[in-house]
């Protein structure tokens, strides 16, 4: 369905009059703020909550609101650093470490530059604070160089700039490129490419909202919600990467996810019976297609009964899950939230949830019922703490059943049959949460954190349950800060190329959202594609963070071996890399538990001056810091096309071959003053629709793994290290159990390796490991690329034996493992001719 974006203020002005919250008063934030002034009606603090972060808060009631939040913990809302305040007639302000604020008296237009005056963030001289009745609308102003990006897995675009958006989570099955709103509502965004350098914004408000980056009038950004709390954090960069790492500091950091999860899943509506999954899971490990995982999806339950198992199809799930362990597969279920309303049955979560008074009411007290999967139901109150733990506990009888993951589904919440599809607004929450007071609040408040409170609430279950276990849980919906719960998908796509290119926009936006594990359904969930656009998915979700292959009820199989040998080959070869990559994935999995660094992320992540590349934008992208992957612009053309690589030296992924010696584009090559080295990639004359160009940054050591079918299987023989020369050289290594939460407590093991270019040759140093986890291989395989000559080697002062290969103009040898601190040098022999 196509929507036109109405502008701001028309969507909004219907909600300003209608939707009042029911807002409790409390007072100012511990912190003391910075700034605090008033003009008019109009009321605003600004607080330095770190030297580049500011908390702004404005109301229009004299009183500021309660001061809560289901994203930022308190610490962090009331943290406070010394700034040196000034006042003027006209203005007021202060400077942090980093940062300058400026507010003017009259207005109370918020200026922010860095120390040296570069404009950060501006209010617009006229109308920036439109405050009236329960909405408002806060207009800051953007200059031609500023790009967009964030607000989740909204569609359209890469670049947000010219579009506006609405943040209210829907069920969108269907959804196209210009869908809006759809599943998920993340209320902040990155703006980069301005004089001050990038800066982002999180409003920290969950109704109804809505972001306009130079829509209605290209030099304005608008924001506005139709009620709750004027509340936003800037955080400043000056770096984009920096603002993710920030902003992820402020809502959240994901869990390390389990290693099983980074491997192949396939799930469909439904697999019928267990039989079923067994012979699927028989079939993968025939055919020789790895794969770690096989998903239940809602047929597997009674009557559509959450936390039900239909014991005609499914008699003995524990049964299934070992069998399915033995062929080293883990079984991930379905557990929507929605509670089939059936009284006197028996049925355990409707009649505990009643009992414990878990349930969503109608104003007049009466419980709230929706039509959904299992028909009438009911729905959890997710806002109350004891009914997330009464929810967490639903979960005992499948983790002991051995189901390894949970996907919460439907959780905007969706409804059928009714146009809004979801909840009337004016269903009562009554909120009981620490932090919080306790409170009764509308649906239209509560809306878009349901899903994420709905997906807290299972994972926080599980780690209770479970505690020496990692959770995993997949949510559709959810919110700013949902990351720290699950992960996530986009929800039901289609089997189209638009929507395979949208997809890499849609999770590079999402991971610019702190989402850094995301995966759109491989084949698309909707329709039948054709066994090109299957086989280009799968070679595309190999290098994606959940690579999942999912589809509809009734529609065209889509697991990989359905289109005949030569596909499957194609899609087996794509899928064993994959595996033979996850050291690398996994120590960027550990990278995003740290600083929130997404997997899957733009070039200009990494390299900012890609933000004007001109080519390839929309569908290049990296899989953590070191590999480009560079599918076609145009995904289903066999045309020749070129590749923009940031300047430095790359090389070819699948040969190992300096990028410089693959064929350019005529006359494209390093043209001169550019930031930007355009490369021009020619494919074969007949494309290969097996071939996916990929690209490793100079200056990189990629850990890589012997092939295994499975994450459960042990790697037979040495782990490789690949080492492509250039600036700046690095790789890590990350290894632990890949599933318990031993990592937690050391069982760990993390090494950095360095490689640096000598007049003779390289040097390659091991640093001390850290942690207590030993790993699989005893032996590393070390080749290192670009090489040319002979060579002779030693680690520490023992000869190694070594074998040059001068076509792939590389050197390779193996050496016993390195975990204490130790280099390896390898020289340039004299030729023997
Ligand atoms: C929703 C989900 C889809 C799932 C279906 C049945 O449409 O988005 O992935 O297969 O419900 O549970």
């Amino acid at each position: 369905m196509k929507h036109d974006h109405a502008g701001i203020r028309e969507w909004l002005a219907p909600l300003l009059v209608v939707l009042a919250g029911v807002l409790a008063a409390s007072a100012a934030p511990a912190g003391a703020a910075a700034v605090e002034l008033q003009s008019g009606s109009l009321r605003m603090q600004v607080s330095a909550i770190a030297d580049d972060m500011l908390r702004v808060r404005i109301t229009a009631s004299g009183e500021f609101p309660e001061d809560a939040s289901w994203v930022v913990p308190a610490e962090i809302r009331h943290a406070s650093v010394p700034v040196q305040p000034w006042s003027g007639p006209d203005a007021v302000g202060f400077k942090t470490a980093v940062l300058s604020v400026r507010v003017e008296r009259s207005t109370l237009r918020l200026i922010v530059s860095d120390l040296a005056g570069h404009e950060i963030s501006a209010d617009t001289p006229q109308r920036a604070i439109e405050a009236q009745g329960a909405g408002f609308v806060l207009r800051k102003q953007i200059t031609p160089d500023q790009h967009f990006f964030g607000l989740g897995d909204k569609t359209g675009p890469l670049d947000r700039r010219g579009q506006a958006f609405v943040n209210w989570n829907t069920d969108s099955y269907g959804f196209q490129e210009s869908t809006d709103p759809i599943y998920k509502s993340v209320p902040f965004f990155i703006a980069t490419g301005g004089a001050g350098g990038s800066y982002g914004i999180f409003l920290d408000n969950t109704w109804r909202s809505g972001f306009d980056f130079g829509k209605q009038d290209a030099d304005t950004l608008a924001i506005g919600a139709a009620g709750g709390p004027i509340d936003y954090y800037l955080i400043y960069g000056p770096q984009l990467k920096r603002v993710i790492e920030r902003y992820t500091d402020l809502s959240g950091k994901a869990p390390l996810a389990p290693l099983w999860s980074l491997g192949f899943q396939q799930s469909r509506f439904s697999y019928m019976s267990a039989d079923e999954v067994r012979a699927l899971a028989t079939r993968f490990r025939t055919e020789r297609i790895p794969a770690d995982a096989i998903w239940l999806d809602i047929d597997y339950q009674d009557r559509y009964r959450p936390f039900t198992t239909n014991q005609k199809t499914f008699p003995d799930l524990a049964a299934l899950s070992a069998a399915l362990r033995k062929q080293a597969f883990r079984l991930v279920a379905i557990t929507d939230l929605h509670i089939a309303n059936v009284a006197g049955q028996g049925y355990a979560p409707y009649d505990s949830g009643v009992a414990g008074d878990h349930f969503l009411k109608r104003p007049d007290g009466s419980l709230y019922v929706g039509s959904v999967w299992p028909g009438p139901a009911v729905f959890p109150d997710f806002t109350r703490a004891g009914t997330r733990a009464w929810w967490g506990n639903l979960f005992q009888s499948q983790l002991a059943a051995g189901i390894a993951g949970y996907w919460n589904d439907m959780n905007e919440p969706a409804i059928f049959n009714t146009p809004s599809k979801t909840m009337p607004l004016d269903t009562v929450h009554r909120i009981d949460e620490p932090g919080f007071a306790p409170r009764s609040a509308t649906h239209a408040e509560i809306h878009n954190v349901y899903g994420m409170e709905n997906s807290r609430a299972t994972y926080e279950g599980l780690r209770r349950l479970a505690p020496d276990e990692r959770a995993y849980v997949m949510t559709r919906a959810s919110f700013a800060g949902g990351q720290r719960y699950a992960v996530t998908w986009t929800g039901d796509n289609s089997s189209s190329w638009n929507h395979l290119k949208l997809s890499v926009a849609m999770l590079l936006n999402l991971g610019m959202s702190g989402f850094g594990y995301s995966g759109a359904d491989v084949g698309g969930y909707i329709g039948a594609p054709s066994a090109e656009l299957l086989t280009r998915w799968i070679e595309l979700g190999a290098f994606m963070p959940v690579f999942r292959d999912h589809y509809g009820k009734g529609d065209a199989r889509k697991e990989p071996w359905v289109d005949g040998p030569r596909h499957t080959a194609i899609r087996r070869h794509f899928i064993e890399e994959r595996y033979r990559l996850l050291p690398y994935v996994y120590a960027a999995a550990d990278e995003n538990a740290h600083n929130g660094a997404p997997l899957m992320r733009p070039v200009f992540y990494d390299f900012p001056e890609a933000l004007s590349a001109p080519c390839g934008q929309d569908t290049t992208f990296m899989l953590g810091e070191r590999l480009l992957v560079a599918p076609p612009p145009v995904l289903e053309s066999p045309a020749n096309y070129t590749i923009c690589l940031p300047a430095g030296r790359w090389y070819d992924y699948w040969t190992g071959m300096d990028a410089a010696t693959l064929p350019q584009a005529a006359g494209r090559a390093g043209e001169a003053g550019s930031a930007v080295t355009r490369l021009g990639f020619v494919l074969d004359a007949t494309p290969g629709l097996d071939k996916l160009p990929v690209f490793v940054r100079g200056g990189a050591i990629l850990p890589r793994q012997p092939l295994t079918q499975s994450t459960a299987e042990t790697p037979d023989g040495p782990l490789s290290l690949d080492v492509y020369p250039g600036d700046d050289c690095r790789g890590e290594i990350y290894q632990d159990d890949g599933h318990s939460m031993a990592y937690t407590r050391g069982e760990y093991l993390r090494q950095s390796l360095r490689c640096e270019q000598r007049a003779d040759g390289i040097a390659i140093t091991f640093e001390e490991r850290a942690g207590s986890f030993q790993p699989w291989w005893k032996q590393l395989r070390v080749t290192v690329h670009g090489w040319q000559g002979v060579a002779t080697a030693q680690v520490q002062d023992h000869a190694v034996p070594v074998s040059v290969n001068a076509k792939a103009q590389s050197v390779s040898l193996l050496i016993d493992d390195q975990p204490h601190a130790a280099q390896l040098l390898i020289r340039r022999a004299a030729s023997s001719h």
